[in-house]
């Protein structure tokens, strides 16, 4: 799907939910449910999630922290693309921390895109970003080889553009494995990954139990990378892995 600039909100739709009441929502979400002002603490402002946004969100004070540790490597360095932007949860983040020039945020299924421009709206910050519905996969590729096929206004120069990925995390079910194999991620593993952002510098939100022997083989030589564990309650969230500048191709 060819990436489009969104120049309007997208519109709410049937399946843009805002639960007020236990006794309407689908058993299998009453669990994040009750966590909801740990995902939006502004949930009551009529935040909107898709049904399957609600396993994928990142909660606002994990979003908060990697927006918070994660800064443009120099002067120069201005862009922030936010490839798998979900129902916003860090996109939002990234927006409020003020820190970035751009902040481009794709999404490929129009409803949860349409909740996450709803939810940038409740937080103010729904202007400070450029929504594109479409395939990451597609914009990676064509600002990497074809840069005057897109927008204008998400052209990116690869040297000072940072991407954001937090991909779904399906496939072999990672809470079942002591050591989950990045190489099984569906629908997009971890050289999937890498592919379509190197040699940029980008931002892995991966499975708390990832493989860290997988990642640190994509290092270049003599290269430091910072993984972290996001942790809420006590317990890790997610393992982000820093991905440096790579200069190969
Ligand atoms: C784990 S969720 C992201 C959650 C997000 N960080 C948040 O806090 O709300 C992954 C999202 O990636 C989207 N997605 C999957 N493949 C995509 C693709 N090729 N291009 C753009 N979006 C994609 C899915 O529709 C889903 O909303």
């Amino acid at each position: 799907m060819a990436p489009t600039v969104l120049h309007e909100k997208l519109p709410l739709t049937d399946n843009c939910h805002h639960y007020d009441d236990i006794n309407e929502v689908p058993w299998d979400i009453q669990k994040y449910w009750h966590q909801r002002y740990n995902i939006f603490q502004f949930y009551d402002y009529d935040i909107r999630l898709t049904d399957d946004a609600w396993f994928g969100v990142t909660p606002e004070p994990v979003a908060e922290k990697i927006a918070k540790d994660l800064s443009p490597s120099s002067n120069k360095h201005d862009t922030l693309v936010d490839i798998f932007a979900g129902a916003g949860g860090n996109v939002i983040a990234f927006a409020l921390s003020e820190k970035w020039t751009r902040i481009i945020a794709i999404e490929k299924n129009a409803d949860t895109l349409a909740c996450a421009q709803h939810n940038a709206e409740v937080y103010g910050v729904l202007d400070t970003i450029t929504w594109v519905h479409g395939d990451s996969f597609e914009f990676l590729s064509q600002a990497k080889t074809n840069p005057s096929s897109l927008d204008e206004s998400i052209r990116i120069n690869p040297a000072t553009t940072t991407v954001f990925a937090s991909p779904p995390w399906g496939g072999v079910n990672y809470k079942d494995h002591e050591i989950f194999d990045l190489s099984t991620m569906e629908p997009y593993n971890l050289e999937h990954l890498y592919e379509a952002c190197h040699p940029m510098e980008h931002v892995l939100f991966l499975p708390r139990t990832s493989d860290v022997r997988q990642i640190a083989k994509l290092v270049p030589d003599g290269a430091n990378i910072d993984v972290v564990q996001y942790c809420m309650e006590g317990a890790s969230k997610a393992m982000v892995a820093y991905m440096p500048v790579s200069s190969q191709n």
